[in-house]
């Protein structure tokens, strides 16, 4: 029997809006090669940075790869529409925003990254690392 308290796991636009160029603190690198297919994850390693990238819809979207709620990757997941289920507890997270898509939210959301398409590839827009 389901619970009517529940949420309904909206799925809710971006927070921000979508952003294509990067700030001055901010750096734009190359994910992937733009030859993902719609309904598919792929976890991407750049330098310090672990991207969950899937495509919904034909539009690309960018989120941390390690779960928040302890580490599991995401990328190793499975996606629903817009929805990825991690694989170590399933909480559900959106790819749209990050957000945690059960109650009580027992992690926080998802670090999303921009997303830019161009030249045949996928960028993300990133934090500059500082060198020390
Ligand atoms: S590690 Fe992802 S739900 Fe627990």
């Amino acid at each position: 029997m389901s619970n009517p308290n529940l949420p309904l796991f909206p799925d809710r636009p971006e927070a921000d809006g979508p952003k294509s160029a990067p700030g001055p603190d901010e750096e734009l690198i190359r994910i992937a090669d733009d030859t993902l297919k719609d309904g598919e994850l792929k976890g991407v390693e750049f330098g310090d940075y672990g991207i969950c990238l899937s495509k919904v819809d034909g539009k690309y979207h960018a989120i941390e790869d390690s779960c928040n709620h302890s580490g599991a990757l995401l990328s190793g997941g499975r996606l629903d529409g817009p929805i990825v289920t991690c694989p170590r507890h399933f909480l559900r997270f959106s790819v749209r925003d990050g957000e945690l898509q059960t109650n009580p939210k027992i992690c926080d959301a998802q670090k999303v990254y921009p997303v830019v398409i161009k030249d045949g590839g996928v960028y993300c827009i990133v934090k500059k690392k500082t060198v020390a």
